[in-house]
């Protein structure tokens, strides 16, 4: 199959031409300290190369063979991040906005995307089945009761696999969204590898339209790196057009051609890869399981480590024992430390891993479960929340104001409150109990709002 653009750009260097062209540095600026090689592979959108945006020539070859390797109509390539798209996906299944189904498990990028096109989630909070110290999954019993309350929703938006590895059954999610003739799309930033570690355990191949897949989080890819993945081909047409409406006119050449050497390095090796990865994986996880370290219950990623300390040392300080043991975390904080392994991890990477997490026993303490998120009081829409003047105030007194921004208590939770949501006094509670010291608020709620009041 081949690597199109890597090749398109290694010949247009071969033929040394002048270069008057972008960027700046001319592919050998001396004050680039130690990127030698990374100017050398910058260049710009030149007829050699073709365009990301107008889909033409070598990049868009390189699209065209990852269509084929993720068996989709289309595959669309983003230096934007996963976050370029999400804001494409929400593009193009609320075009004009409008309400969508949204499992509460949600990244900030999405939050935002939704707040500029208009769209207004209806949340859908997480089951229990992931056990006392996750954040859940969204489950299709209650999409489809959403979808019931909601008739005029446009889509269905889960996050699958969330950061701690946990996977939603998306093929029920999809059945119960067919009912309702709406599409089930996913943040699979997580999950950009599942397909290669076993057929059938991507979104995509559970049922989902499309998916936004952060290569660069768990395969060799550099940051930046994703693809949107289209299923529907309905959506395929208007594709391009909703990626350039959020993307840099200056798409980065290293991180295209690291996806173009990535998906043939998938097509060649990836399978045989990710399961050596899987069993190196498997022995630290029960390593941690031997130590008292608690991991999710139900379906989740074969290869995402993520322990909860339920009755010891808190994530800071499992953090700094593995720091101490030579080893550096995705995260350690709260009640959690999380791991990201890929198949660039060596096996002495590994045995330092398993023998740290041999070690890492329970130390006494106080049990703690995941307190049950707040039930969200929506006041305004994330638009006008998010668009508007805001000021920030400490957590205690934010009483009856309006949320300007996701309030987290960290990363993998689900958010306390978003933006144009009331604080209350159950928000208050779990925002001190989080140890929020400060909440985003909106500084003057709109004229609309105060006669809502
Ligand atoms: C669940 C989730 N979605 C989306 C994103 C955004 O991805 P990117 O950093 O590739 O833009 C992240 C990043 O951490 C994430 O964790």
């Amino acid at each position: 199959m081949g690597t199109p653009l890597f090749d398109a750009v290694m010949r247009y260097n071969s033929r040394r031409r002048a270069p008057f062209h972008v960027p700046g540095h001319k592919g050998a600026a001396q004050s680039l300290r130690g990127l030698a090689d990374a100017q050398s592979l910058d260049l710009t959108e030149l007829p050699d190369l073709g365009s990301l945006f107008d889909a033409q020539g070598p990049t868009a070859e390189a699209e065209r063979l990852a269509a084929s390797l993720f068996s989709v109509p289309a595959s669309l390539m983003s230096a934007g991040g996963c976050t370029l798209c999400i804001q494409a996906m929400l593009r193009l299944a609320a075009p004009c906005g409008g309400k969508m189904v949204c499992g509460r498990v949600i990244h900030r990028s999405a939050v935002n995307a939704m707040a500029l096109l208009d769209i207004e989630p209806v949340w859908v909070m997480p089951d229990a089945s992931a056990g006392a110290y996750f954040t859940g999954r969204i489950e299709a019993g209650a999409v489809t009761r959403a979808l019931e309350e909601h008739p005029g929703a446009k889509a269905v938006y889960v996050t699958t696999p969330d950061y701690f590895g946990v996977i939603s059954d998306i093929s029920a999610i999809s059945a119960a969204a067919a009912r309702f003739g709406v599409p089930v799309i996913v943040d699979n930033a997580h999950g950009a590898h599942l397909p290669f570690l076993r057929r059938g355990l991507g979104p995509l191949e559970r049922g989902a339209a499309m998916s936004a897949d952060s290569a660069h989080k768990t395969l060799p890819v550099l940051t930046g790196g994703a693809w949107l993945n289209i299923a529907d081909e309905r959506y395929a047409a208007g594709a391009k057009q909703a990626m350039a409406l959020f993307g840099s006119t200056s798409p980065s050449y290293p991180v295209m051609l690291s996806l173009d050497l990535c998906r043939e390095w998938l097509r060649v090796q990836g399978e045989d890869e990710f399961k050596r990865l899987e069993q190196s994986v498997a022995a630290v996880k029960q390593a941690a399981a031997d130590a008292g370290l608690v991991q999710p219950a139900g379906e989740c990623d074969p290869v995402r480590l993520a322990f909860a300390h339920a009755a010891g040392p808190r994530g800071e300080s499992a953090g700094e024992y593995l720091r101490a043991c030579g080893i550096e975390p995705e995260f350690a904080q709260g009640a959690w430390t999380i791991l990201i392994p890929s198949p660039m991890n060596t096996s002495e990477h590994f045995s330092r891993l398993l023998g740290a997490v041999s070690r890492m026993r329970s130390a006494g303490g106080q049990k703690q479960a995941l307190s049950a998120a707040p039930r969200p009081v929506c006041v305004m829409t994330p638009r006008e929340a998010l668009l508007s003047q805001a000021e920030t105030v400490a957590a205690k007194d934010a009483r009856g104001r309006i949320c300007a921004e996701a309030l987290c208590r960290c990363p993998p939770a689900v958010p306390l409150a978003m933006p144009g949501e009331l604080m209350t006094a159950e928000t208050m509670f779990a925002a001190r109990q989080a140890g929020c010291p400060y909440v985003k608020v909106v500084k003057q709620p709109s004229a609309m709002y105060n006669k809502m009041k």
